[in-house]
């Protein structure tokens, strides 16, 4: 009897050896004259574990991991195929704490099902959303997803639904659906992995978009440095144009879409929206002043929603589930959940999707489970490079849109880098500031030329010279940026500058201070 065994694809496990483990098990079975069949999966976003081998049993899959090739020998022999025991043996995988603790929707898919199976997503609950939203109507729909309180997840956390109310009640000859897939945040792979593991959930998720707005063209807008996803995605919107989901008059859906796949060539401001779309129409990509907002005058001038890929991709899920369902987690105006990225100095890193409420210090050190050195947890980066520095003294913020707000931070796309205690925070200060030095799209002053002075000041305050004053200019500088910048990468670059000298002073020649 041939046995079916599932096997990662994800850059992730890719980069840890996945393609040797695919051959050692082909080989292996060969062999032995066992018949098997292995499915390449995206990743479960248990990364510490991967490769992660699944075989499917009668009492359903058990996992094994992380397996190198050499291992697979030895599983052959303790039963691997049967789902026997092993010293690799993890069990049933939604049984291990990491994944048993979640709540998955965004990524209920993700590591389970073959990417690229229309069937497979179907019977995974795949369209059922897109049908949902074809009885609601457009108005409907916006309404539907405006319920549902789900904000976008790329980092401002703007709510979707009035979004695209925005853009349904903005007449044009034309709109259009832009994924924003850019993912510059240090420390995020979530939208790589959808892109990896789960494509379609975006391809319906657009879908919805365009029928709730009245638009007929999307695109998705994915970084260079993500081949894998890259030639993953391309592949599933083949499939899906093949199978009659998109196209001018696609059959399986009775509404025309297009859905091209653009590549960014790499530039961290290019994630900002309207930087985003001026690359999209062929120019260097450099921030717009706002008012127009896209959502009035985007694309082409079109009125034009942006969204995050993980917003898109959870619009199918809420359609199916129901606003109510998804509004009932979380808590305050942070409704559903979030896919949270544990990535940095970390014993467990991974993706953990979970409603919104856990404290910081829950998801660091026990889901976690602190340093990969062993050493104590000292800082964590939430929210990417603009994104503050918690110290373990914060460590009881809900992860929360408002809570890491009222204390000078944010969630952003949802990333989490974790540091033990040899991080030297002015070090990180400076490189805070040398980040938006490189990345500027060099429009305004305060963020062109501001970032470079910074670092300037901040390396006299690390040689030692003149550190109070120096301090009081990199403040002053940081107010100024702040306030005068045109966009977040100029004007929230102060954010992990200023946490670091808050709450590290000792790193800065200052005694240490109490944390507010
Ligand atoms: C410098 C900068 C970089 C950004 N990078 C990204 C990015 O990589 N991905 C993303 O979705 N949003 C990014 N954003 C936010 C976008 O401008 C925009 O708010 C978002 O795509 C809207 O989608 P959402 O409402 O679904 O979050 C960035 C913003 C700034 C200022
Ligand atoms: S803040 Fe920086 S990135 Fe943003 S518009 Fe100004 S120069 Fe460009």
């Amino acid at each position: 009897m041939t046995v079916r065994l599932y096997l990662p694809r994800d850059a992730a496990a890719l980069a840890v050896g996945a393609d040797a483990v695919g051959r050692a098990v082909e080989a292996e079975a060969q062999a032995r004259s066992q018949p098997v069949v292995v499915t390449r999966t995206g990743s479960r976003g248990l990364f510490w574990l991967e490769p992660m081998l699944e075989v499917e049993t009668p009492a359903g899959r058990i996992a094994y991991g992380p397996v190198r090739a050499s291992d697979v020998p030895s599983l052959f022999e303790a039963g691997l195929l049967g789902g026997m025991p092993h010293p690799l043996c993890l069990g049933r995988p939604e049984e291990i704490p990491f994944l048993k603790r979640q709540t998955r929707l965004t990524f209920a898919r993700c590591g389970v099902i073959d990417p690229f199976s229309l069937e497979d997503y179907r019977a995974h609950g795949g369209w059922r959303g897109l049908e949902r939203a074809l009885s609601l109507g457009p108005a409907g729909t916006v309404e539907e997803v405006r319920r549902s309180g789900l904000r976008g997840r790329g980092g401002a956390g703007f709510p979707t639904g009035i979004k695209w109310k925005t853009v349904a009640d903005t007449a044009a000859d034309r709109k259009y659906i832009v994924c924003n897939a850019d993912e510059g945040d240090s420390g995020t792979f979530a939208d790589r992995m959808i892109l990896e593991g789960d494509p379609f959930a975006l391809i319906e998720g657009m879908l919805i978009a365009g029928l709730a707005v009245g638009a007929a063209k999307g695109f998705v807008y994915v970084r260079s440095e993500y081949p894998d996803a890259i030639a993953a995605f391309g592949r599933a919107l083949r499939i899906a144009y093949d199978g009659g989901f998109l196209g001018p008059r696609a059959p399986s859906y009775h509404h025309p879409f297009d859905i091209e796949l653009r590549i960014g060539a790499g530039a961290y401001v290019c994630g900002e929206e309207t930087a985003l779309l001026e690359s999209l129409e062929g120019r260097r990509g450099q921030v717009r002043a706002k008012p127009p907002l896209p959502a009035h005058r985007g694309l082409f001038g079109r009125p034009t929603v942006v969204n995050n890929l993980l917003t898109l991709a959870t619009v199918p899920a809420i359609l199916a589930e129901g606003a109510e369902t998804y509004a009932g987690l979380g808590w305050g105006r942070s409704r559903g959940t979030m896919p949270i990225q544990i990535a940095g100095n970390v014993r467990r890193g991974g993706l953990f999707e979970a409603a919104f409420g856990l404290t910081l210090g829950e998801i660091v050190e026990q889901i976690g489970g602190g340093t990969a050195t062993g050493r104590p947890v000292r800082a964590v980066q939430a929210g990417g490079p603009l994104g503050a520095y918690f110290p373990h003294a914060l460590f009881d913020t809900p992860y929360d849109y408002e809570a890491f707000a009222a204390r000078n931070g944010l969630i952003g796309h949802g990333g989490l880098v974790v540091f033990d205690d040899s991080v030297d925070m002015a070090r990180q200060a400076r490189f805070a500031m040398e980040f938006c030095a490189v990345e500027s799209c060099g429009k305004c002053t305060p963020c062109r030329l501001g970032s470079i002075r910074g670092v300037e000041v901040i390396d006299r305050i690390i040689a030692g010279r003149d550190v109070e004053r120096n301090l009081a200019l990199v403040e002053d500088l940081c107010e100024t940026m702040k306030y005068g910048s045109l966009c977040a990468l100029g004007g929230f670059t102060p954010y992990p500058v200023m946490s670091a000298i808050t709450h590290f002073p000792e790193d800065f020649g200052r005694h240490a201070a109490a944390v507010a």
